[in-house]
């Protein structure tokens, strides 16, 4: 008796199992009326693979342009994903419904368990209360205390690359520099902390595993499959001790990445504390200056009420999470830029005439640096960022998932398989989401018919009526690259500054051109430069001239 009904017990997971995996082939779902490619050659994984490789953008690009502002895709089991660039749809998932559409359903995911409870990795009411705390950090009138920060940094990195210039002109990697910039002005404004003095090459343990975390990431892909399976039935303390000895180097080093991160921080987080409590005169003698984000944070958090407190575990993580999601993103976003501009070396002569003017300079003098407010004004430098942040943004997609069955509005009807006319989408309960930020940004019906081509003009120019009418629900100027809504980018203007300053000092004094070297570019969470198509190593080489 007891033998028949453990049979029958066993018998019944599996049949429910079964059904879980066959149920997405099985059963149709009001999503396949729409129009997507092939499920690929591979039942079991669908289109994840060709989503996941180094030349990805260019099928996303493909699938964006022929399928349209709303389509489907299958991912792994072939489980339909939502991809969508439809304005009223981006606006719903982004503004009005935004708490039907978690980062996930499950309780745990690759972020959350490598960085910690975060300002990226949390949801609902905690994610709120951090974001409230965080906000003031990040607004302008605090950005202004930072530029000078900025400034100094710029110029030590200006002073490095005359050394190197000088020796090997053809050679300079570009991509390394911008990088170790972006990851020192985080540490500096955001951590009160420097991982670099731009003399030697830099080996901080905390910048090395930081700069690792996103290529190692790429390597093992099924990890964000996998992990919030497994959060179902484990802590994520236990998740992380099994992975400690998973049979996998990749694994084990992506949480050795982890472990280094948050020892590192709180080491800072402990040194910050202590200097809190000897007083104001010795925190302004310390990197920051006492002004960085987490000494406000710190000092904050002994008014805040006891709702609005931040737990130690939170502080750290948020540590963690600004530097992921500002360094790669800010440093790649400049490359970019520094590329374009070598391609098109009228802009960049004119992008240099308006810095050299503003700076006061003469033929042999750099003038002086800019002011805040006359920086973030050049309208000129303004328009080569914003449309290089159009035409390429850092990160192409973003990832959600419906909390409950909804109905997304739309701009434009879509055109089913069947032939009829949908005005709205019905979306079934737990379907992937991937809003499309590129290709928001590139839409031909938004743009105009050049809104492939890179044109910084067009930014000086009236913008198409269609665009003001469509109401992108972006947080900066019509663009989705910086997404909308309570998660957007905290640190869009944070990032702005930073470009604006290192190109204003960077311009005013080198010339930047192609070497016969072609570059190009690897997708990934976030898109970086490698030399040639094969190499896999983030690199960009110009040719550095000084002027
Ligand atoms: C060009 C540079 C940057 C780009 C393109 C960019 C893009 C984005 C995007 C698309 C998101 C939304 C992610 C999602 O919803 O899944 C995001 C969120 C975020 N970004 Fe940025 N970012 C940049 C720079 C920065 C910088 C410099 C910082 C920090 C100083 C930063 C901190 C954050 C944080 C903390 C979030 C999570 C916000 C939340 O969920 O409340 N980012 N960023
Ligand atoms: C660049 O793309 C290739 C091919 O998808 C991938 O194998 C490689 O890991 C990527 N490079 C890095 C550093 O992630
Ligand atoms: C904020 O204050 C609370 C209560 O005083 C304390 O428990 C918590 O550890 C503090 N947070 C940080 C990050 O120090």
């Amino acid at each position: 008796m007891a033998i028949s009904s453990l049979v029958a017990l066993i018998g019944a997971i599996a049949l429910v199992a079964l059904w879980k995996l066959l149920r997405e082939y099985i059963v149709r779902s009001p999503l396949d009326n729409l129009p997507g490619p092939q499920s690929g050659t591979l039942l079991l994984v669908g289109n994840l693979p060709e989503l996941t490789t180094r030349d990805a953008w260019k099928r996303i690009n493909y699938i964006a342009e022929t399928y349209g502002p709303a389509s489907v895709l299958r991912s792994v089991l072939g489980t339909r994903m939502l991809h969508v660039y439809d304005p009223k749809a981006l606006h719903s998932i982004l503004i009005k419904d935004v708490e039907q559409f978690p980062k996930d359903l499950s309780p745990s995911n690759d972020l959350p368990l490598l960085l910690g409870p975060g300002l990226l990795t949390t949801e609902g009411s905690q994610h709120r209360r951090q974001r409230k705390m965080l906000n003031p950090v990040f607004s302008a009138a605090h950005l202004r205390h930072m530029t000078h920060i900025f400034y100094d940094i710029a110029h030590k990195l200006r002073g490095a690359i005359e050394v190197r210039v000088d020796k090997q002109p053809e050679e300079v990697d570009v991509n390394g520099w911008m990088a170790r910039t972006t990851l020192e002005m985080l540490g500096q404004a955001g951590l009160g902390y420097s991982f670099d003095n731009f003399v030697d090459d830099s080996s901080d343990s905390y910048g090395e595993s930081i700069k690792l975390f996103f290529p190692m990431l790429s390597r093992i892909p099924l990890f964000g499959v996998i992990i919030p399976w497994i959060s179902h039935y484990l802590p994520e303390a236990a998740i992380r001790m099994l992975l400690r000895k998973f049979p996998s180097a990749n694994v084990r080093t992506m949480i050795a990445i982890s472990d280094t991160m948050e020892r590192r921080s709180q080491e800072i987080v402990d040194e910050k504390k202590t200097a809190l409590l000897q007083g104001d005169d010795d925190l302004v003698q310390r990197v920051g200056e006492g002004k960085d984000i987490m000494s406000v944070l710190l000092r904050d958090n002994t008014t805040a009420s006891d709702a609005e407190k931040l737990t130690n575990e939170e502080l750290v993580a948020q540590m963690s999470v600004f530097i992921l999601a500002g360094m790669d993103t800010t440093s790649n976003a400049l490359s970019r830029i520094l590329h374009l501009l070598a391609q098109h070396p009228a802009e960049q002569e004119k992008l240099r005439a308006e810095i050299r003017e503003a700076r006061g300079s003469s033929a042999s003098d750099v003038g002086a640096d800019i002011s805040y407010d006359d920086l973030v004004k050049l309208p000129y430098l303004d328009a080569v960022c914003r449309e290089t942040l159009r035409l390429y943004a850092p990160v192409m997609l973003i990832v959600r998932r419906a909390a409950k069955d909804i109905v997304l509005p739309l701009t434009w009807p879509v055109r089913g398989k069947d032939g009829s006319m949908m005005h709205e989408l019905f979306v079934p309960k737990g379907t992937g989401i991937l809003p499309n930020l590129q290709a928001s940004n590139c839409n031909r019906a938004l743009w105009g018919e050049d809104a492939m081509e890179w044109r910084p003009e067009r930014w000086t120019e009236q913008l198409p009526e269609e665009l003001d009418e469509a109401r992108i629900p972006g947080v900066y100027s019509n663009l989705m690259t910086f997404s909308g809504g309570s998660r957007s980018c905290i640190g869009f203007k944070f990032s702005q500054l930073e470009m604006k300053v290192v190109l204003s000092v960077l311009l005013s004094k080198f010339k930047f051109e192609l070497t016969d070297k072609p570059i190009a570019w690897n997708a990934s969470a976030v898109t970086y430069p490698t030399m040639g198509e094969e190499s896999t190593k983030p690199e960009m080489i110009l040719k550095l001239t000084r002027i």
